[in-house]
């Protein structure tokens, strides 16, 4: 598999407010998961996240889906939706500390217990952490375009993408991304369609692949950003095959 050694991020040195570092440094125990396999021994096989232990009320309601966002930002649309989707649970994803700092104060704010988050590269997380079949669904939304060719390798839906997250999601389940940048629209349909496990659920004809706006998904910031310069959204959405 690819994916290997190439970052999908740089990590921006944007200062952290101290509101956001307090934050940070007072919540991560209770919300973040620890997870380090530079310096920890994983064994790729084991599945090594319990999702009863991070998510206690599951013993009772076992059946409630799981959803991960990989690449949340600053996870204001992560929270609203967790907020208003309380009977699922939420697994974010973020490399950027000042975004994992302002979302762990917004799931206190807001007295959210059905999220947890990881710091550390997604690749790695769907890698080791996640178990296999148990994901009902993941969002990719506005993942970092790397507009130059030359960076293109670095885009995170690239060759190797649907083999490291396919296998997380239970038959079913479903794999949502949305993009303003209409070159990777495509780089991500000609990925994604090349998986004999992933059917997609819009596809009217070859040449439309994209879905329908989601009305539930809220409005990100890129998303804005992407509007503001005149740019189309993509939306994909995909299931794995029963
Ligand atoms: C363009 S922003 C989009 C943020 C948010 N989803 C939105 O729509 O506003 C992409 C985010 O993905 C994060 N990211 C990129 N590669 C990542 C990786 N491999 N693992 C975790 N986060 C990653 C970046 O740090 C950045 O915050």
């Amino acid at each position: 598999m690819e994916l290997n050694g190439i970052r999908s991020y740089v990590v921006r040195m944007t200062r952290m407010s101290d509101h956001q570092k307090h934050a940070y440094e007072r919540l991560q125990g209770r919300y973040c998961i620890p997870f380090d396999p530079v310096t920890e021994q994983f064994d790729p096989d084991e599945e090594t996240l319990d999702w009863y232990d991070l998510f206690p009320h599951r013993r009772e309601q076992p059946d409630r889906e799981i959803i991960m966002d990989i690449g949340f930002g600053m996870g204001r649309e992560l929270a609203e939706l967790a907020d208003r989707r309380r009977d699922q649970d939420f697994i974010g994803v973020e490399v950027h500390k000042p975004g994992v700092g302002k979302l762990l104060s917004e799931l206190e704010r807001r007295s959210l217990e059905n999220v947890r988050v990881v710091r550390y590269d997604a690749v790695q997380v769907c890698r080791y952490l996640i178990p296999r079949s148990s994901l009902t669904g993941i969002h990719l939304f506005f993942p970092d375009p790397w507009p130059k060719k030359r960076h293109h390798k670095r885009r995170l839906v690239r060759p190797g993408f649907s083999e490291l997250v396919v296998p997380l999601l239970r038959p079913g389940g479903y794999l949502y991304l949305v993009t303003d940048w209409e070159d990777y629209a495509y780089q991500m349909v000609r990925i994604l369609e090349e998986s004999r496990d992933l059917k997609n659920l819009y596809a009217e004809d070859s040449q439309n692949r994209f879905a329908p706006p989601r009305k539930w998904r809220p409005q990100t910031a890129f998303e804005r950003k992407g509007l503001a310069k005149g740019h189309r959204i993509y939306e994909l959405v995909y299931e794995r095959a029963q």
